[in-house]
């Protein structure tokens, strides 16, 4: 098995290939494939004249979802240089401060000083959830929120054959997942599989008080959809009848732990 340096070069060559197909993809004001919206959930409460950071920020298009709500200061890290050029792009003349670096990573961003943090379909990808999380709740002010989403931990344990949904594996073994060929390019892509309960309780180790945890219905838009029955992994059908995206909210109401902890 490779090691957790390793993972992470791999991931990071697999993202640098892959993050075309994901242009403009999983980007607020959505919170994920089929998931309820922004517009719908409200969760962000004031954006304007607020400090954001997202971590994982892909094209960047959440960032400019950010702009567009009056963000005082866009900021964002992203491991990938790919993401980086087109993120840079996305958001000419709009002056953020992007990071080229793992999320799990001390690179010295400023502590105390955002009033969101937030992660759309990206948190997942970290290699190292606690640290990951102690990071963020870091980079917070108190009173500071931090929002993200990504797959409901159950969810991508099912799978859909004919129009029958089952568990096609233990959702017990957390352990990681090698995927060959993502997206159809040659390269192989690490995700570790996390338990609901691994979230929660890493958010809690790390100092945060949990405000939401959603497991997004489908989108008002999709609800008169007709659902064509599919075996694909994001599917409006699996979707209606599991959620495919948790939304975790949760605040940072402490000065902070994280120097305690260290
Ligand atoms: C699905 S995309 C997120 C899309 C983004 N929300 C948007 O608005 O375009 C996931 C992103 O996570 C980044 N990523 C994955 N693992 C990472 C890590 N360990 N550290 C930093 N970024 C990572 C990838 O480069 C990719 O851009």
């Amino acid at each position: 098995m490779k090691n957790a340096k390793d993972i992470l070069e791999q991931n990071k060559k697999g993202w640098n290939t892959v993050s075309h197909h994901f242009n403009g993809k999983d980007a607020l004001p959505s919170y994920g494939p089929f998931a309820q919206t922004e517009d719908e959930l409200q969760l962000f409460e004031n954006i304007k004249d607020k400090k954001v950071l997202e971590i994982g920020y892909g094209s960047g298009h959440s960032l400019r979802y950010m702009a567009s709500k009056g963000a005082n200061e866009l900021w964002g890290v992203d491991f990938s240089q790919s993401q980086k050029k087109a993120a840079e792009e996305l958001l000419t003349g709009l002056g953020p401060h992007l990071f080229c670096a793992p999320m799990e990573k001390e690179i010295g961003l400023p502590k105390q000083y955002f009033d969101y943090v937030y992660s759309i379909y990206a948190i997942g990808w970290t290699i190292d959830l606690s640290t990951t999380f102690n990071l963020i709740y870091s980079y917070l002010k108190v009173g500071g929120t931090f929002i993200f989403s990504w797959d409901h931990p159950l969810y991508a344990h099912l799978h859909n054959e004919n129009g029958k949904i089952y568990l096609k594996e233990s959702y017990q073994d957390e352990g990681i997942r090698v995927f060959e060929n993502f997206k159809g390019e040659n390269v192989s892509m690490t995700i570790h599989r996390r338990k609901m309960a691994t979230y929660i309780n890493e958010l809690i180790k790390a100092g945060f008080q949990i405000d939401s945890v959603i497991e997004s219905d489908v989108s008002t838009c999709y609800k008169d959809e007709e659902e064509e029955i599919s075996d694909r992994y994001y599917s409006l059908y699996k979707a209606k009848n599991f959620p495919a995206t948790m939304i975790i909210k949760a605040t940072k109401s402490v000065e902070e732990k994280w120097d305690h902890a260290r």
